[in-house]
């Protein structure tokens, strides 16, 4: 069972919202998902407690790093096909996120430049669970809240620093959308957004696609050519398009 950790030294990344996207756009695809809420401030059981939750998504609190193994339990049991964490980001980021074993660490930068820092931090702290773990754990950065339309510089730095520093980058970037917020607000999934008349959601669905298939794609999970879902309509743009 794939199991995915969403961690980064810093607060307001992106980890909640591209931990739900996946969750969501897995569900689409017909998985089980089990999320812990590994936030105190539990941003994810407050989703969870409005209207609307597919119920192939379950969501299970761990306030604090003893109640991880709970949890764990507690998302097992529900016989998920996939397991995602979310985690509270701080400069002191230990290495409770190990208690769920993760095949994959996914750490969000927002795009200027000095988040190059957080990614190095964070391949360290990813060196030092392997080491505690005893095997490899895959980890990715993912862009995310974009510009929608503007070409910035500091991508372009960003991604140059991550490959100078053998740091993978998630080919598809989650860009800034109102209806990725708004998921929060009314709680449900994509199709609840649609319903209440939110802006733009067939782009966020389709970002929300290709960005689940690329995870998938870097954990070596692809359908094989013949299975696999439709190439990404033009408006899910690569990071390699947006930096030209
Ligand atoms: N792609 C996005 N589009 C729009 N708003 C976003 C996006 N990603 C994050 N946000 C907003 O930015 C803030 C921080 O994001 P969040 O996912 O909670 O980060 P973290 O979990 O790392 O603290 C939230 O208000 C969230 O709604
Ligand atoms: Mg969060």
């Amino acid at each position: 069972m794939p199991t995915v950790a969403f961690v980064s030294p810093k607060g307001g990344a992106g980890k909640t919202t591209a931990s739900m996207l996946l969750a969501l756009g897995l569900a689409e695809q017909g998985h089980r998902v089990a999320m812990i809420d590994a936030d105190p401030n539990k941003p994810l059981v407050h989703w969870a407690s409005l209207p609307g939750r597919p119920n192939t998504i379950s969501v299970h609190a761990a306030p604090f790093e003893i109640d991880l193994p709970d949890a764990l339990r507690e998302a097992n049991g529900k016989r998920p096909d996939w397991i995602i964490l979310d985690t509270e980001g701080s400069a002191r980021v230990g290495l409770s996120f190990t208690a769920v074993k993760p095949d994959l660490v996914i750490t969000p930068l927002a795009s200027s430049a000095l988040e190059a820092l957080q990614a190095l931090k964070m391949a360290e702290i990813v060196a030092n669970a392997e080491k505690k773990l005893r095997r490899p754990i895959k980890h990715a950065c993912l862009l995310t809240r974009l510009p929608a339309a503007v070409r910035p510089k500091s991508l372009k730095s960003i991604v140059e620093q991550l490959r100078v520093n053998n740091i993978a980058i998630l080919p598809t970037g989650i860009i800034e959308k109102e209806a990725f917020r708004m998921i929060f607000a009314l709680g449900g999934d994509l199709a609840t957004l649609e319903r209440n008349g939110v802006y733009g959601v067939g782009q966020a669905r389709t970002i929300a696609h290709t960005y689940v298939n690329a995870v998938k794609e870097f954990m070596g999970l692809a359908e094989p050519p013949e299975q696999a879902a439709a190439p990404a309509p033009a408006n899910a743009q690569t990071v390699a398009d947006r930096i030209g």
